[in-house]
């Protein structure tokens, strides 16, 4: 059957756009790859016009529905996330085809009880798309670009369900997490099994080098956590601090997935320095706008509830910039909630209102946006490409993102 995966990415973008276009990249992704396309009809030519687009006839794995997704022309893709995820989509489900193998377990049942919720609840894939673009990039035809990229993905999910543990969160990718749904030990566990699954992928590689940077990567992901864990509560804490958390939980894994992809290309030494510097200011801005997210976003846009980070005292950005210019009954403020931790009714917005006082929120999206900026600079060294293009395209889109 001829299918035209990078149309059948626009159309279930279509399909997927809401009102309000709150999680339509999360809900797209879900949607995509959980279609079995039953038929296809190419479009419809009167003269050399075609009247309408290509048709889908597609069935949903999880579900009996089928559904015709097509008429729709060939619309232009706005947003690099979506463009990357349109022009990557044939590798993209390789990947998919990859993780869903992987993450079972013969012995273990809970697993892909787990791991099903978790991974099939959508997420944007925006990692192993930044792997499978830079290797792309880099020119690279061979198989492994797939591994790598579902390398990531495993680790990050893995991050993920500890994080949620040690966040005590409850909602994440707009389901209830893993730690609510089953206890924090299944959590552990599960997270303990993607690592070592993520290991197994990246070892068929052959490659000792991107062995060394994933396996930094992930150690580094969790110095990140324990640093941040040391600094919540502490008033003191500086922006520089900050910064170090951010590299580490959330760029680390950013720069590797970029910088795997080149050198699983071979690509000279000066692209993979300029990939490894793209992911990681991309890490760096997307964190710094998930923390503002964490106060200004809808639980529905964010598929997490909003406000934890008030709750569990932690020093992001905005807090630091607020924290940095209290005045003293600002500071009893923070000293309360933030440094005893003695949270009532209306902190939240009292909280926000601080902050908006002292325009902590315009200054971290300030912050944001420079390291969008150094980020498509950093790109420069690497060929002209449409990739390229969306890439550094997608540096600004983490900072205007919804979710
Ligand atoms: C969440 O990452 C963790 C952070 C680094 C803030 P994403 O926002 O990429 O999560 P998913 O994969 O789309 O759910
Ligand atoms: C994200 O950290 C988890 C990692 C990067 C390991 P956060 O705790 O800040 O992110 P969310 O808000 O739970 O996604
Ligand atoms: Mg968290
Ligand atoms: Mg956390």
């Amino acid at each position: 059957m001829d299918v035209d995966l990078k149309r059948l990415y626009t159309l279930t973008l279509q399909e997927c756009s809401g009102p309000c276009d709150d999680g339509r990249i999360g809900r797209a992704q879900k949607f995509f790859h959980s279609l079995h396309i039953v038929a296809v009809r190419p479009p419809v030519e009167i003269g050399d016009r075609a009247v309408n687009g290509w048709e889908y006839l597609v069935k949903v794995t999880a579900g009996t529905k089928t559904t015709r997704l097509g008429q729709g022309m060939d619309h232009d893709i706005a947003k690099p996330h979506d463009r990357l995820a349109a022009w990557l989509a044939q590798d993209m489900v390789a990947v998919n085809a990859l993780i869903h193998a992987r993450m079972v377990s013969e012995h273990a049942p809970r697993i892909p009880e787990v791991t099903d919720h978790l991974i099939n609840a959508g997420g944007k894939r925006l990692r192993p798309l930044l792997t499978l673009a830079a290797a792309r990039l880099c020119g690279y035809e061979g198989p492994y670009h797939v591994h790598l990229a579902a390398t990531v993905e495993f680790i990050h999910t893995a991050t993920l369900l500890h994080d949620d543990v040690v966040d005590e969160s409850e909602r994440r990718r707009g389901r209830k997490t893993a730690n609510i749904l089953w206890n924090n030990q299944t959590a552990v566990l599960v997270g303990d099994y993607l690592f070592s699954r993520s290991f197994q992928l990246m070892v068929e590689t052959g490659s000792l080098r991107v062995l060394d940077i994933l396996a930094n990567a992930s150690a580094t992901i969790a110095e990140g956590e324990v640093l941040q864990l040391t600094a919540a509560q502490d008033l003191g804490t500086t922006e520089a601090v900050y910064l170090q958390v951010v590299r580490g939980k959330t760029a680390a894994l950013f720069s590797a997935a970029t910088e795997v992809g080149g050198v699983i290309a071979g690509a000279p030494e000066d692209r993979v320095r300029a990939l490894f510097a793209y992911g990681d200011a991309l890490g760096v801005a997307f964190q710094i706008v998930d923390d503002l997210l964490d106060y200004g976003g809808t639980a529905q846009a964010i598929g997490k509830n909003p406000g934890d980070d008030f709750r569990e005292r932690k020093l992001t950005l905005p807090l630091i910039k607020a924290v940095a210019k209290a005045d003293a009954e600002e500071r009893a403020f923070w000293q309360r909630t933030i440094a005893k931790g003695d949270q009532r009714e209306g902190d939240l917005e009292q909280a926000l209102a601080i902050m908006a006082r002292h325009g902590a929120m315009e200054a971290a999206r300030a912050d944001a946006l420079a390291w969008a900026a150094k980020a498509r600079t950093a790109l420069e060294p690497l060929p002209e490409h449409r990739l390229r293009i969306a890439l550094q395209d997608l540096a600004d889109y983490v900072v205007s993102r919804v979710n």
